[in-house]
């Protein structure tokens, strides 16, 4: 939990550049010690990339057709961040603003795993994956230990200590049989145990060890083990957007200007000249200090008197590309056939991963997650109009879930966060934290940089928040002095 707080008042104008995550927590930091805060923010919504998409809203593509969302009452899609890890910061926000949160479902045994190119012939549930590799690996780990090939590692108290967390483990025989592992019901059922005489069918023997390592199921585990990806996870109610609302309402409407596009930034012997565009006109704003938190591709564009190093250091990163679509189905089949409530399909199709909604289940209508790439999978997505996009998510979408995964939509909407205008990537990456991170990372005269991309939790709203949280801290700090 954390205690954040500027301690004694600061009275200095401080213009915020962008009302995306990190400059609205700026805003109602500084506020809340008694400063001077504008926003300007060049889009009509606040949020930057932390956007819920709904039934009525217009999702514009440089260079391609404007997308109306036609999801119904309820339905929402999260377009960017779309889970919270317990640890991070963002819980503390959603605590101090009254943001409801509720569990998001990042890992479901009952979700699947589908490796086309290692040959696989249909898809498997997660907890099926896991008691086969688990299975075989003990299996293979107890022959090792008991025919001697690690006498050098284990004393004879730790073999049998090992040996018995295998037996449970992974589920494997007894040492007359050679400690194999044959299957069990952790792979599931076909028909699930019941009353009476009805004891279920399971699924039957597992396929064999050389089967089961081609078909590379196991390479799926290790993404939940991650610091930022284990659950619980946790979303807000409602949609992610409730997180840049809560803040925007807490800095004050009237502080934030939307429509307002930066196209200069003149550092002065006191204080910073910003000019920006808003109704077709250019105006011109004065502050005492400026916290800068658009994305260093974008900054990188806005002309501004802080030198080469500087310039040099915001078109350092390079900005990756990510792409989700939302598919708005009339039943949710995926809960009615397959028992999947919540949760994440991992494939290694150009789709990549299928989320299921984290809420309003056993409701008639949902909404999935078809696509949810990165990479060169979301750059060839990024190309098509969203009727391609469709199409080619519902195809390779198929080969997980059958011809059912075709039918029943009821809408959809995608989104390409390079080909969205004033932010242009889904986040960015350094090629190393060297020189130009750590120059960012210094107020340049009465300039702050600010944001994710300054951080060592990038792509999280984390990220963000700390980075908020330094720059201001750092600036505070300064105010007093002066
Ligand atoms: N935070 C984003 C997500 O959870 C992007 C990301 C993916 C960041 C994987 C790190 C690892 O999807």
């Amino acid at each position: 939990p954390s205690d954040f707080r500027l301690r004694g008042r600061g009275a200095a104008k401080v213009l915020v550049l962008g009302a995306g995550v990190a400059g609205l927590a700026a805003a109602y930091e500084l506020g809340k010690a008694g400063y001077d805060c504008t926003i300007l923010e060049a889009q009509d919504r606040v949020g930057g990339r932390n956007r819920t998409l709904r039934g009525g809203d217009r999702l514009a593509e440089m260079g391609g057709a404007t997308q109306r969302v036609r999801f119904s009452d309820g339905q929402y899609m999260n377009a960017g961040p779309a889970r919270i890890a317990q640890w991070m910061t963002t819980m503390d926000y959603c605590r101090e603003l009254g943001v409801p949160l509720e569990v998001f479902t990042n890992s479901n045994a009952e979700a699947l795993i589908y490796n086309e190119s290692a040959g696989m012939k249909a898809p498997v549930k997660w907890r099926t994956a896991k008691a086969d590799v688990f299975g075989y690996i003990s299996e293979l780990l107890a022959k090792a230990t008991d025919q001697g090939a690690l006498d050098q590692r284990l004393t004879a108290t730790d073999k049998e200590r090992l040996l018995s967390f295998l037996s449970g483990f992974g589920a494997i025989g007894s040492k007359t049989s050679g400690y194999a592992y044959t299957g069990t019901d952790r792979r599931g059922y076909t028909v699930d145990p019941g009353a009476g005489h009805q004891a279920g069918t399971p699924l039957g023997p597992p396929p064999s060890l050389s089967e089961v390592l081609a078909s590379g199921v196991g390479r799926s585990f290790s993404f939940e083990f991650g610091y930022s990806q284990a659950m619980l996870m946790f979303q807000p109610v409602g949609g992610m957007d409730a997180i840049p609302r809560a803040l925007a309402r807490a800095v004050g409407h009237g502080k934030i200007k939307t429509g307002a596009k930066v196209t200069k930034i003149t550092n002065l012997a006191s204080g910073v000249r910003v000019e920006y565009v808003a109704g077709g006109r250019t105006k011109v704003a004065e502050a005492d200090y400026v916290i800068a938190t658009l994305p260093p591709n974008i900054l990188a564009k806005i002309p501004h008197n802080l030198g080469a190093g500087v310039q040099a250091a915001l078109s350092t990163p390079v900005p990756a590309a990510t792409g989700k679509i939302g598919l708005e189905y009339r039943s949710r089949w995926w809960e009615l056939e397959d028992n999947i409530y919540g949760g994440i399909t991992n494939t290694d199709l150009d789709l990549a991963t299928i989320w299921y909604p984290s809420y309003g289940y056993n409701d008639r209508r949902g909404l999935l997650i078809g696509y949810y790439n990165f990479g060169a999978a979301a750059d060839t997505y990024a190309a098509m109009t969203h009727e391609q996009r469709l199409t080619r998510a519902l195809n390779q979408g198929a080969k997980i879930h059958g011809d059912k995964y075709r039918k029943d939509i009821a809408a959809s909407v995608s989104i390409a966060w390079k080909r969205q205008e004033h932010i242009e990537g889904g986040w960015i990456s350094w090629p190393s934290r060297g020189a130009e991170y750590k120059l960012l990372n210094e107020a340049q005269g009465n300039v702050y940089y600010c944001g994710d991309w300054l951080s060592y939790e990038i792509a999280w709203q984390h990220g963000s928040f700390e980075s908020a949280r330094k720059v201001v801290s750092e600036l505070h700090q300064r105010v007093l002095k002066s």
